[in-house]
């Protein structure tokens, strides 16, 4: 499979690689701007390669110094070499070696793809397609290779040198201030998870002893001055060790286990093997900087990144269409791991919230996908919420299908047969059939069929008969690419809720395959038929979220408020509230857009009041359900010719209404919730802070003095990030007396530390008001701010495009032009992140008239520019087809 063809790549033109490279020896000897790498690669023809077959390597923007066949000097006409690839017409047929020599200048990477240096630590990123920036290679998933690395470097710029695996060999070389270090990793691995990190950095020691009684140096380096911010990580990381071996009898199998720290980094984390290097953000935390969300990202990402080991790594994918069998499969375990370290519940509607704010408009609009697509132009940009998020729902559904036993023998299968190997994710659905006997031909449909299905559902209670009929449709919406769809199984876990809120009995279900309480809906119509019912029942219909579908019931308001206040399953009570709120926050946008007094519904109100002050419930569940549906859920929920101005006003007039109507309540119940003694990050204070945090917002939307007081108070005396934060984000949303102090405060306590004022751009990009946009530009000129820092841009101009509806939605387009301009001036810089942030587009289609034109115009300027890369034009491209 040649990956680079102009037309894009698909998955039906798999080949397997014509050669295998078996070892890769590299010396690679840093300097920040020129580089030397010695690759010697042992190379040996493919079985169904015939001999004198031309030997492709794959390479970006590489500079060749030197080529080597077994030892030989190659002539001019033995090879073709440019900088994005190098081809030996025609290489000897029996194994040989290759030794290439190349020359790279890590201070002119400002893509941080392959080699480069972040605060002056050099480090490497080769997902997915970097390591053709250090050295030409096979550089496709499927060709793995045991790698040695030696990497030599000034003993002054960087006494720590480290690599995949085991270190072997340390030393100086004689006669210069140089210093190497030897790595070796015996399992053999794909490119991409190759790594390298050399710099000063400190290191902070930690030790983890296997079920089987292998002992593993931990180690996390970051730069010096931030040992104290890294004791969360390190107690994530035991913790998920020891989970792995419990929950899916996974055991670590290298001696070290290290992590590093950059804070340039594109993305998350990645997980190359016994080497993980992560966004700074991601691992620093302490309860002055960081908040609690802060402090359950790194668990989860500490884990996710953790269990990749075998889940990715052990087992990878044969090729990059096989994207979510790593990654939806690895989100499902970090998250059934945050789920057990904390509550399910409230785990399960985090992640339920994130799905529905990330991936349904992703899959409603023209950048839709499949969670496992056939073609594309440029892989970095599938790193998507559909690949992920969706993806663990997928998991999630087998699980849910197959229950918990015939599942993890599905999962113990898939690792026996695979380790060692890149596969496909048809073979991970073979092994759950053959632990089954469960039919998943139909099921295979959630990996090639992108938009999300809907199911309707019609009920009828026949009194006399005692029976319970729930009539369901689905459909699935046509995508790009994708006009028809196939109708798909659909588990929907359910029961029937009585008058006093307990699960009611019932005799027989017919009309629908039933395994336990899950109604498995696989063709476009059911009628089910539920007999022995005894008294009129609501139906409480996919509990849990028990598939990644919109649900359009004929269920009432009362009947939904009832479940809000009784259904046994704490998702569904969550999700009736949501219904109800976003149904009424639908009409309130209509009579705003028309012009009409905006009414509130008195029974969500009352709701709302009654599960803040219900004791009996965990306060992270009441702060959940206190929290209106976004501007962004409550668009995606009317779907299209959306006025941004018109859903803000309705949502902050339900907001203040509720803060009017319940303040004196809330005030109360804000007062009681003040936690004495130090902070700690722990899910049940986490919880009780939410909830104040919660009622703050509230409480900022009053209107009454008390209440702004207590806003400036809850700043100024906030002992945590989390409270600061709180604080900070109500004084300046709500405009009151005192934000700009605040903010000036904030500033001043933190301005050393970047990822603390990371929140404080986002702070002031997110503000709803119309003075946002002249405010994030002019911060883009803050000393504070940089350009070339992915997770600065993040906090001003990604936060300002995802998540200032009003303002990103401007009625004049020039939130549109601002985003587009950085995208453009972005691009040549770094396109990965360029092509990021151009993806707030995504929903452009669903808006009004006059912004759909200017965003359109936005966009197509940004199509038609010359010399865009491929991640910005392919992104550009898709949005408007
Ligand atoms: N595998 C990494 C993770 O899941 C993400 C790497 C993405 N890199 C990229 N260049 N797209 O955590
Ligand atoms: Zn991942």
């Amino acid at each position: 499979m040649r990956t680079e063809t102009a037309g894009g790549v698909r998955l039906e033109d798999y080949q397997p690689a014509p050669y295998t490279i078996d070892r890769v020896d590299l010396n690679i000897r840093l300097a920040p701007k020129a580089t030397r790498v010695s690759a010697r690669l042992a190379i040996r023809r493919g079985d169904n390669t015939a001999p004198g077959t031309a030997l492709v390597l794959d390479g970006d923007d590489l500079k060749l110094t030197g080529l080597l066949l077994d030892g030989s000097a190659l002539t001019f006409q033995d090879y073709e070499a440019s900088p994005n690839r190098l081809e030996i017409p025609a290489p000897p047929s029996e194994p040989f070696v290759l030794e290439i020599s190349t020359e790279l200048d890590p201070d002119a990477n400002t893509k941080l793809m392959g080699l480069y240096r972040s605060q002056g630590t050099y480090c490497t990123q080769c997902e997915a397609q970097g390591f053709r920036r250090i050295t030409y290679f096979l550089d496709r998933p499927d060709v793995l290779a045991v790698y040695s690395t030696r990497i030599e470097a000034r003993k002054g710029e960087a006494p720590v040198l480290l690599g995949n695996g085991n270190l072997i060999e340390t030393g100086d070389v004689a006669g210069t201030d140089r210093h190497f270090a030897i790595w070796h990793d015996p399992h053999p691995k794909p490119s991409y998870l190759f790594a390298l990190v050399a710099g000063d950095l400190a290191r902070v020691p930690g030790e983890f002893t296997t079920a089987s009684g292998r002992e593993v140096e931990l180690g996390i380096y970051v730069e010096h001055g931030n040992e104290d911010q890294c004791g969360w990580a390190m107690d994530s990381l035991k913790r998920s060790m020891r989970w792995d071996e419990k929950a899916f009898g996974r055991e670590y199998d290298l001696d070290v286990f290290n992590i590093v720290a950059v804070s340039d980094f594109n993305m998350g984390a990645m997980e190359n093997k016994g080497l993980n290097i992560f966004n700074d953000k991601y691992i620093l935390a302490d309860p002055d900087t960081a908040t609690d969300q802060d402090y359950a990202n790194i668990e989860a990402v500490i884990a996710h990144e953790y269990f990749h080991n075998w889940t990715g790594n052990r087992i990878t994918c044969r090729d990059w269409f096989q994207l979510c069998l790593k990654e939806g499969l690895t989100v499902f375990r970090d998250q059934e791991f945050s789920a057990d370290e904390r509550s399910r519940p409230v785990k399960r509607i985090s992640d339920v919230r994130l799905l529905k704010s990330h991936q349904f408009p992703e899959d409603a609009g023209p950048l839709a996908h499949p969670v496992r697509p056939r073609f594309y132009q440029e892989i970095n940009n599938f790193y998507t919420a559909t690949v992920y998020e969706k993806g663990a729902e997928v998991v999630r559904m087998i699980k849910t299908l197959l229950g918990e036993q015939a599942f993890r023998a599905g999962m113990d299968l898939f690792f026996e047969r695979h380790d060692g190997g890149a596969t496909t994710v048809e073979a991970f659905l073979d092994c759950f059939r053959d632990a089954s006997n469960e039919d998943l031909d139909q099921f295979a449909l959630w990996y090639e069929q992108a938009g999300t299905p809907t199911i309707t559902v019609k009920s009828d209670y026949d009194s006399k008969a005692k029976v319970f009929t729930l009539s369901f449709s689905q459909s699935v919406p046509p995508t790009p690419r994708q006009a028809d769809k196939k109708p798909m199984t659909i588990p929907v876990r359910f029961a029937l809720v009585g008058e006093d809120g307990s699960d009611l009995a019932y005799e027989t279900v017919s009309g629908v395959e039933v395994k336990g309480d899950v109604l498995k809906l696989q063709a476009p119509e059911h009628k089910v038929t539920i007999s022995g019912v005894n008294e009129r029942p609501i139906p409480s219909l996919l509990r849990g979220f028990s598939a990644p579908v919109i649900l359009e019931s004929d269920i009432s308001e009362e009947d939904y408020l009832h479940l809000a206040a009784r259904d046994g399953d704490p998702f569904n009570r969550w999700q009736a509230l949501q219904t109800v709120a976003l149904s009424s926050l639908t009409a309130g946008m209509e009579a705003a857009r028309d012009g009409a007094a905006i009414e509130v519904d008195g029974l969500l109100v009352h709701a709302l009041g009654t599960v803040a002050e219900d004791e009996s419930l965990d306060p992270a569940f009441r702060a959940l359900a206190l929290q209106l549906p976004a501007e962004a859920d409550i668009a995606r929920e009317i779907g299209s010719d959306v006025d941004p101005d018109a859903v803000a006003a309705a949502r902050n007039h339900l907001r203040r209404t509720i803060a009017r109507e319940k303040g004196a309540s809330f005030a109360r119940l804000y007062e009681s919730l003040e936690i004495d003694g130090p902070y700690s990050p722990d899910a049940a204070s986490a919880g009780v802070r939410a909830l104040r945090n919660t009622l703050l917002e509230y409480l900022a939307h009053s209107g009454a003095d008390g209440d702004a007081e207590r806003v400036r108070d809850h700043f100024a005396k906030a002992d945590n990030m989390t409270d600061r934060l709180a604080g900070l984000t109500q004084l300046v949303h709500a405009r009151l007396e005192g934000a700009e102090d605040a903010l000036a405060a904030y500033y001043e306590r933190h301005s050393t530390h970047p990822l603390a004022i990371d929140k404080w751009l986002t702070v002031q990009a997110t503000d709803g008001h119309p003075e946002a946009l002249e405010k994030v530009r002019a911060l883009t000129a803050h000393p504070a701010f940089s350009f070339a820092n992915p997770n600065r841009l993040r906090a001003l101009v990604g936060a300002f495009a995802t998540g200032n509806q009003t303002q990103f939605n401007r009625a004049d387009g020039a939130g549109f032009d601002f985003v587009a301009d950085t995208v453009l001036a972005l691009d040549e810089k770094n396109p990965q992140v360029a092509a990021r942030l151009l993806s707030a587009f995504r929903s452009w289609r669903a808006l009004e008239a006059t912004r759909r034109k200017l965003a359109e115009n936005a966009l197509r300027r940004v199509a038609e520019k010359a010399d865009l890369s491929r991640d910005v034009k392919d992104i550009a491209e898709r949005s408007l087809q």
